[in-house]
C-alpha cells in the first residue's frame, strides 16, 4: 500500500462487520468503527491494536438518526481520518411479522439500510476520488435462516447492490 488505508465500517460491533474489522486489520488497514454499542468496538479496537498494531479509531451512532452519517464523517475530518474503503454493513432483521410491526420500526429499517447507505455513499465518494480509490460494498450474505420479518430486510438488497455496481463504473475514470 503507497500509504495506510482507512476503511470505514458501519454495524462493526458484531458478526460480519467484526469479521470484516479483523480482516482488514490483519491486512493492514486502519480502521473507523461505526455501531451503536462503543463498549464493543472499543473492545474490538483495542483487540486489534494490540494484534496488528493498526490503528483503529471507534465512533458510537445509531444510522437509524438521520443526522449520524453526516456525524460520522464530520468526526472522521477532525480526527483528519481519510476514508479510502466504505463497508455499508450495519442492518438488521425485523422481529416480529411485517403487517404487526409498527410502521416507526420498519422505516426505522429503511432509514439503516438504504437512507444510511446512500447517504454514506455520497458522502464518503468526493474523498475517494480525491484519493484515487474505491472501494463501496454493502454485505449481503446469503444464507438467513429462522428470521421471521424480512419483507422489509430482503427488499431493501437490490438498492445497495445496484448502487455498488453503478457507483463503481461511476468512478472508474479515477481509478489508479
Ligand atoms: N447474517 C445473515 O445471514 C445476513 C443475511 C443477509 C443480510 N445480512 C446483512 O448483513 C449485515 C450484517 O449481518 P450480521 O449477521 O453480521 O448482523 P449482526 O450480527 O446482527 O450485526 C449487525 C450490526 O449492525 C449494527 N447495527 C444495527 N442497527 C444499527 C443502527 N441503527 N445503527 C448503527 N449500527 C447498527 C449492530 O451494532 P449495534 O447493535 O452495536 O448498533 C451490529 O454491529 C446486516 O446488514 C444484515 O442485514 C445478514
Amino acid at each position: 500500500m503507497s500509504h495506510q488505508r482507512t476503511a470505514l465500517i458501519t454495524g462493526a460491533s458484531a458478526g460480519i462487520g467484526a469479521a470484516f474489522a479483523r480482516h482488514l486489520a490483519q491486512e493492514g488497514y486502519s480502521l473507523l468503527l461505526v455501531a451503536r454499542r462503543a463498549e464493543k468496538l472499543q473492545a474490538l479496537a483495542t483487540e486489534l491494536q494490540q494484534r496488528y498494531g493498526v490503528t483503529c479509531t471507534v465512533f458510537a451512532a445509531d444510522l437509524n438518526d438521520p443526522a449520524a452519517p453526516q456525524a460520522i464523517m464530520d468526526f472522521a475530518q477532525a480526527q483528519q481520518i481519510n476514508i479510502d474503503i466504505l463497508i455499508n454493513n450495519a442492518g438488521l432483521a425485523g422481529k416480529g411479522s411485517f403487517a404487526g410491526s409498527a410502521w416507526s420500526e420498519l422505516a426505522g429499517e429503511i432509514q439503516v439500510m438504504i437512507t444510511a447507505v446512500t447517504h454514506l455513499c455520497h458522502l464518503v465518494l468526493p474523498h475517494m476520488r480525491a484519493q484515487g480509490w474505491r472501494a463501496v460494498m454493502r454485505g449481503q450474505p446469503v444464507c438467513v435462516t429462522g428470521l421471521v420479518n424480512k419483507v422489509v430486510a430482503s427488499s431493501v438488497r437490490p438498492l445497495p447492490i445496484k448502487l455498488q455496481y453503478f457507483l463503481g463504473n461511476n468512478m472508474n475514470p479515477f481509478k489508479k
